[in-house]
């Protein structure tokens, strides 16, 4: 009976910690940070991926808030949760899974025929696992993990360039993670990356970051208005690990609800990197996490030679080598 009540004793100590973080003193491991300035974003088109959860969806709504014109794709609005939030909250929404190019596409197709522009997309839907190894792959036969966050939302880039082009200073926010400093780039398996590979959430940050610093240049060198960043949102308590296995959930999800950001704390820097106005521009080709310009402790990350590697590397993916015949960012902006 005595280990019991020992156990009991030691327990008190973290978990009075984590309630007082929770409730008195917010995020512990997430850090706390700022709230993000209230910005009128008028007239403009904001476009939110995995917006109608989680750190997605308090950024849609910030955004929306203030007086953007926002859109939300997701996937799955048969889930009630999704839907009551969109209409409750007039979002226009748009169903689509990034893990299809298909799916990715005909959202393409729908967003074009009402859009004639795109001021904001912050790539932001992202999967930690795939629910069990690394195995599964996607129709277009890349494994989930990098389908659904790295080429996925490149396709998606690379398809709006039009619209983002057309705006007076289009932004893509790619939400990436500070878990990208774990990241590497094995381009002889950019699609499916190694089976056994324990870091293929990392690797696909990593190429985040690579392509939000590429497009960023790219944009420069044109002397093009508009420009690229990436974000990392902090250690966020949400639904993202619902995919992990029973035994893990048991020890992470008490301890991330009681330490992490709220999905509302989470936002605050993707609001900031979609909101702050045009003539600031000096934010372009930045990561930044905690409201701040960060510095990543990734070397690869500032590689430019990589950067352009996974640049060409992906368009052949995505293309599947027919990139000329598709618009994408350096074929209309040489057509300039
Ligand atoms: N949470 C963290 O601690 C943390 C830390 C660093 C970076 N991040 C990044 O922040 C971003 C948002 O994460 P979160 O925590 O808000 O995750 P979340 O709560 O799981 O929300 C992600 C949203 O994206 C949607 N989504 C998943 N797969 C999709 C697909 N194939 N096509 C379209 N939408 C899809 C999800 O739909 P379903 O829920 O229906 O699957 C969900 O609505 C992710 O990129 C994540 O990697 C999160």
């Amino acid at each position: 009976m005595s280990w019991l009540l020992w156990i009991i004793f030691i327990s008190l100590g973290p978990l009075s910690l984590g309630l007082w973080h929770r409730f008195r003193a917010g995020s512990f491991f997430g850090r706390r940070c700022g709230k993000a300035p209230n910005v009128d974003m008028t007239g403009k088109v904001v476009l939110v991926t995995g917006g109608a959860r989680g750190i997605g969806k308090q950024t849609a709504l910030a955004i929306k808030q203030m007086n953007a014109n926002v859109a939300v794709l997701d996937i799955g609005f048969n889930d009630m949760e999704k839907l009551a939030f969109v209409e409750d909250t007039g979002l226009e929404y748009f169903e689509c899974d990034l893990s299809s190019q298909r799916s990715i596409e005909n959202f393409v197709r729908q967003f074009t025929f009402k859009h004639k522009k795109l001021d904001v997309l912050c790539n932001n839907a992202g999967i930690v696992y795939s629910g069990g190894l690394n195995t599964k792959v996607t129709e277009d036969g890349f494994s989930r993990v990098i389908g659904i966050n790295f080429l996925g939302p490149f396709l998606l880039t690379q398809l709006l360039a039009t619209l983002l082009l057309a705006s007076p200073c289009g932004r893509v926010v790619n939400v990436a993670s500070h878990q990208h400093e774990n990241g590497t780039i094995d381009f002889e398996n950019l699609q499916s990356f190694n089976l056994m590979d324990p870091l293929p959430y990392a690797n696909s940050k990593l190429c985040l970051v690579l392509m939000a610093k590429k497009l960023n240049r790219i944009l420069t060198a044109y002397q093009q208005k508009g420009e690229a960043l990436a974000v990392h949102p902090g250690a966020v308590y949400s639904t993202i690990h619902k995919n992990t296995p029973a035994i893990f959930k048991i020890f992470f999800v008490p301890f991330a609800w009681l330490f992490f950001r709220s999905t509302m704390e989470g936002a605050q820097t993707s609001i900031f990197a979609c909101t702050y106005p045009d003539e600031q521009r000096r934010l372009g080709g930045t990561y930044m996490e905690h409201l701040q310009v960060s510095t990543s402790k990734n070397p690869l990350s500032n590689d430019e030679e990589l950067q352009d590697r996974l640049w060409v590397a992906a368009l052949d993916l995505c293309f599947k080598g027919n990139s000329k015949e598709k618009c994408n960012f350096t074929r209309l902006l040489s057509a300039h």
